[in-house]
């Protein structure tokens, strides 16, 4: 599929998360000198860093197969045991958002994880006993926007854990040249500098706008993203000076206007803008919080200095 295509196929095409990708390199290849799978690995971070990239990587830097799926997926154990049972000798099984896996279902991927086997009960009632199915050997890719959503025993059956960062405005800027190369539309270094910092740390975000930008080239100009047509393209999306979309700006602007800029409580704060907690909590609280517009405070969120001087506010002096 096309969308895929913008995605890296090698960790070396895979730009940005240095930490993560030195000590991937190391680890995949260690595992393939001894001719093992690799060790589980659990990704976390925001969304949109690419953490299911990675796990395609992975499986192709191992020259293994990848099975995608997603907690919310998995209904009952028997889905998961079935997925288990179709994987092949290293094969990579990813599992996206994994925190919303059942702890039944959690409990059928203890042993698989750790000596590669299901547990399966047959039978009911006191003829019912347990038979073990030998499994190949796999690697889990778990991924979350969250670690700490994670019960501590699945967290602990990860041999390696590694946290996804915002990306900074140069890793962003390259990988949107890089993807304008591969939509085959020319870009200005300076373009893709303007849409890196309006992109909120997030590679997702960086296609996204490059992908609107290049339908204004098209209609507006003559196809070649120039800085003056981003900038154009950016204000016609509604994209501010710091990426914050509409829901940003709600978020904070609520937070003075009506909470007096806090504290308030994430409920209170969520009902008043309907959004829905956890959004807030693992979309848009974190980049806010990344660069310094809300702060979390024991009594709740707090709307900085930074935050009245980014909206035009004026900060209440404080007596
Ligand atoms: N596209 C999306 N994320 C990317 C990344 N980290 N490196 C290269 N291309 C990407």
């Amino acid at each position: 599929q096309f969308e895929l295509s913008l995605r890296p196929q090698k960790l070396t095409q895979y730009i940005g998360q240095h930490k993560v990708k030195e000590n991937l390199q190391i680890f995949i290849e260690a595992a393939k000198l001894r001719q093992e799978s690799l060790d589980h690995v659990l990704l976390y971070g925001p969304p949109g860093l690419g953490k299911t990239t990675l796990a395609a990587v992975i499986a192709n830097e191992m020259n293994v197969n990848v099975r995608m799926t997603s907690g919310p997926a998995i209904e009952r154990p028997g889905d998961l045991a079935a997925i288990l049972s179709s994987l092949e000798p290293g094969d990579v099984l990813f599992i996206d958002e994994i925190h919303r896996l059942s702890r039944a279902i959690e409990e059928v991927l203890y042993p698989a994880m750790e000596d590669f086997c299901l547990d399966i009960v047959v039978g009911k009632g006191p003829e019912a006993r347990s038979v073990r199915l030998d499994l190949p050997p796999f690697t889990l890719v778990g991924a979350t926007t969250r670690a700490g959503a994670l019960s501590a025993p699945l967290r602990d059956r990860f041999g390696v854990l590694l946290r996804l960062e915002y990306y900074d405005d140069r890793s962003l800027a390259e990988i949107v040249v890089r993807s304008a190369h591969l939509f085959e539309v020319k870009i200005e270094q300076v373009a893709a500098m303007e849409m890196a910092r309006r992109s909120r740390g997030t590679p997702r975000i960086a296609n996204r706008l490059l992908k609107r930008v290049r339908d204004y080239a098209q209609v507006l100009g003559d196809g070649m993203i120039t800085e003056g047509l981003a900038q154009q393209a950016l204000e016609l999306l509604q994209v501010d000076p710091r990426g914050l979309d509409h829901i940003d700006h709600k978020l904070v602007t609520n937070m003075i206007e009506r909470f007096q800029g806090g504290p308030v409580g994430l409920d209170t704060l969520a009902a008043s803008i309907g959004e829905e907690r956890v959004t807030i909590e693992d979309v848009y609280e974190p980049y806010l919080m990344q660069i310094g517009l809300i702060q979390r405070t024991p009594r709740g969120r707090v709307a900085t200095h930074l935050a009245y001087e980014h909206f035009g506010y004026e900060y209440p002096q404080q007596t």
